[in-house]
């Protein structure tokens, strides 16, 4: 593992995550209240959070170090982003001085920046979180930023293990409605966690909706690697036959990245993609189902499916608990 930072899982090789699976474990299972003693972690949310915020400052306590976290605009400066703008708005503070600040106060830094939304290229190129990363000297955790949830992914493929899914089963990604656009990184980041798993990796969306190409290559590659497969539909019926695991995530259009009405026409015509049992009827009989959450019930995902037997919802929340611990332990402990 990259002793510096925790960005994406494709920075690692599958043998790495198994081991870091391993520690999670481990750490689940003989506790190490002692490990971090005196280490402190920085949690920075320019976006909000109910599972990262509160599992990243658990798992520290856990391990015996403390957190501070700071949520820009919220009790402290709010802070800007833009290269070469005059500060003559709302943002007291540039991130360039307020982040190395945080930094410096801290044994390692979580970020959370989310997709900006307007431009697929720029988000795709992890432009601002990138630009905040290159200010941090000290070990760098991604706690979910415009086109990756590496820590979200790591809990999942936690659950898959726990929950004994074979690595080559069929595994169906798939878009489901909400009021409004969401950013891609769960997709992105559930995306390649499923190919790199080894997975029969269907993603599952209507017209409007496909995947970057930049993605589903990188994932493909991951894929090759591990003996799965990736492809694209907007068959249902045909992508659920012999599923094994069902993940829905809400997206924004990428034929109309950046554009609220455009966006909003189309989904206004997809109320149909919300998961009910019915999707389940050519699946696997012990077909699981799986959402990062929060979720919108009976928008996206129907109250029988998240009050029933298939969902592992609460399972996948919990893991962030452990998986982060094993992170923040190979950041920062001394001992293996
Ligand atoms: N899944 C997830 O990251 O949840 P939060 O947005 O609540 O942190």
């Amino acid at each position: 593992m990259n002793a510096k930072r925790f960005l994406d899982l494709a920075d690692f090789t599958r043998e790495e995550i198994v081991e870091l699976l391993a520690l999670a474990q481990r750490l689940q299972d003989r506790p190490e209240p002692r490990a971090l003693a005196g280490k402190i972690l920085g949690l920075v949310f320019f976006n909000p959070s109910l599972r990262t915020l509160a599992s990243f400052q658990a798992g520290m306590a856990r391990l015996g170090g403390t957190s501070f976290v700071i949520t820009p605009g919220h009790g402290t400066w709010q802070l800007e982003h833009r290269l070469g703008v005059p500060m003559n708005a709302t943002a007291a503070e540039h991130v360039r001085e307020g982040i190395p600040v945080l930094a410096s106060f801290c044994d390692a830094l979580g970020i959370r920046a989310f997709a900006d939304g307007k431009d697929l290229a720029y988000d795709l190129a992890e432009t601002n979180f990138n630009a905040m990363a290159s200010l941090v000297d000290k070990p760098l955790i991604n706690m979910e930023s415009a086109m990756n949830h590496p820590c979200q992914s790591l809990a999942d493929w936690k659950t898959l293990d726990d929950l004994a899914v074979a690595p080559r089963s069929k595994f169906v990604l798939s878009w489901v409605t909400h009021p409004r656009a969401l950013p891609l990184a769960v997709p992105a980041s559930t995306l390649h966690m499923a190919a790199m798993r080894g997975h029969e990796v269907v993603v599952l969306r209507p017209e409007g909706y496909a995947m970057p190409p930049q993605l589903l290559a990188k994932a493909r590659a991951a894929a090759a690697a591990s003996g799965g497969s990736v492809r694209e539909t907007d068959d249902r019926a045909e992508a659920l036959a012999g599923a094994q695991v069902l993940y829905a995530k809400e997206w924004g259009s990428t034929t109309y990245y950046g554009s609220a009405e455009k966006d909003a026409d189309l989904r206004a015509k997809l109320p149909d993609w919300q998961v009910r049992e019915d999707w389940f009827a050519r699946a696997r009989p012990d077909c699981r189902f799986m959402h990062c959450l929060p979720v919108r019930r009976n928008v996206a995902v129907a109250d029988e499916i998240l009050d029933g037997p298939r969902s592992v919802v609460l399972k996948e929340a919990h893991n962030r608990l452990v998986a982060q611990m094993a992170v923040l332990h190979r950041l920062l402990s001394a001992t293996p």
